[in-house]
């Protein structure tokens, strides 16, 4: 086989750029480890910024975001029975859009098959080759039988666990990481929200998140242990403990039901440096992870998607390589703003196993400035809408 552009990975990283590509008539082929159905069943985070908004639209592939997201102009932050809001549109004009990464992916998916582009599902052993030439190319096994596919361009779309990563040499790759000491236990339950808009929540027992589908699919997170499992949790046991994190009123409102989804993640920043290796490119959470504070996981898979389809446009039809060659420097110039976001958003909303009476004092006192100070509400708004590309 013969492709220009190999995709490794057919999550919404692999599946942006691949659609992308194909409205400029450049060719790809995206290889998936898992089936369709795997891929549409995890469920991640689901709050869209204006940037990635825009590359739907550019993808073509933003008609039912359209009709089915929901624009939040603000969100609600709440400490023990305080709470306040950040209006997102009064401070940069800009709104988000609550959307679900699955039902990205899925839109994705659709408008690739629209297209006839082809995607490989249940591909083992992918192994890179000459990613430091000029004729890179991708092996891989399918029912047990080796293919290749001869390539301009290898993109490593394939998260956190995928082997592109791992392509680049050790000795020209840097890691940094933060592990933090607790997870997020969410749940995911066909009940109406409990506000119209999101409410993060510090409260002395915890962290918690509530969050939301559409007008009848909740999605609600707790700070838990790392030790905990999803199944020691009972639904009952959820909701009794989210109760005691929210605001009293919000508390009273809440309506309960059974969860249709239960999971434990784990938190953590990570960000390997260089993103370029030859003709390899790393994008999203290949590249690198955030904690889920803040939703910034799959915004910034796709920054990493808009430098990267930007820079193979410049080769293409400009015939320059000035964009592919900036590229591992734009991306991490925004990886590292975003990771930032994330590490303070979760420093200030959750109880550390070792804070000190001053570290609390400490949060209390930022928290009570965001509060009060319109030019700390402005910082964490533009972040949370995203920084422009
Ligand atoms: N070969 C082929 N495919 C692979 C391989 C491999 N060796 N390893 C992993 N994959 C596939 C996975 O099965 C997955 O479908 O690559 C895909 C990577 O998708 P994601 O993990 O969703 O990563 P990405 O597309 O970068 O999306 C970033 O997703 O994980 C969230 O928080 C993250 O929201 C962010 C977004
Ligand atoms: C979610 O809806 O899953 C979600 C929303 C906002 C976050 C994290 C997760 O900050």
């Amino acid at each position: 086989m013969k492709t220009q552009v190999a995709i490794v990975g057919g999550g919404p990283s692999g599946l942006l750029l691949a659609q992308l590509l194909h409205t400029r008539g450049i060719e790809s082929v995206v290889l998936e480890r898992k089936t369709k159905d795997y891929v549409l069943g995890r469920i991640r985070a689901g709050v869209l910024e204006r940037g990635l908004v825009a590359l739907l639209e550019e993808a073509g592939c933003a008609d039912r975001l359209h009709a089915e997201g929901i624009v939040h102009d603000g969100t609600l932050m709440s400490y023990g029975d305080e709470m306040f809001r950040i209006d997102f549109t009064e401070h940069t004009g800009t709104p988000v859009v609550v959307y679900g990464q699955t039902e990205v992916t899925r839109d994705l998916y659709e408008a690739r098959e629209a297209a006839g582009a082809q995607t490989l599902f249940n591909v083992e052993d992918v192994v890179i080759h000459g990613a430091d030439t000029d004729a890179p190319h991708v092996t891989f096994a399918i029912d047990g039988e080796t293919h290749r596919i001869d390539c301009d361009f290898v993109a490593g779309c394939d998260g956190f666990h995928g082997v592109s990563r791992q392509t680049i040499p050790l000795e020209v790759r840097r890691e940094y990481e933060k592990v933090y000491p607790f997870g997020w236990l969410g749940i995911l339950s066909r009940t109406p929200p409990v506000n119209h808009e999101l409410i993060y929540a510090n409260s002395p027992r915890g962290f918690a998140l509530c969050s939301m589908r559409n007008e009848n699919l909740s999605r609600y997170y707790i700070q838990c242990s790392l030790s905990d499992k999803p199944e020691d949790w009972t639904d009952d046991a959820f909701w009794q403990e989210l109760k005691r994190r929210i605001p009293a009123d919000q508390a009273n409102a809440l309506v309960t039901g059974p969860s249709i989804e239960k999971s434990i993640a784990p938190l953590r920043s990570f960000v390997t440096e260089p993103m370029r290796w030859g003709r390899l490119f790393l994008c999203g959470d290949a590249a690198h992870i955030v904690p889920p504070t803040g939703a910034k996981g799959l915004n910034t898979a796709a920054s990493d998607v808009h430098y990267l389809y930007n820079g193979l446009r410049d080769w293409y039809e400009n015939g320059s390589a000035e964009g592919v060659d900036l590229y591992s420097e734009l991306a991490l110039a925004r990886v590292w703003k975003a990771e930032r976001f994330s590490w303070w958003f979760s420093s200030l909303m959750h109880r550390y196993p070792d804070q000190s009476e001053f570290d609390l004092k400490m949060q209390v006192a930022e928290i009570e400035f965001l509060r009060t100070n319109a030019a700390a509400q402005k910082a964490m708004a533009e972040n949370y809408v995203g920084l422009p590309y």
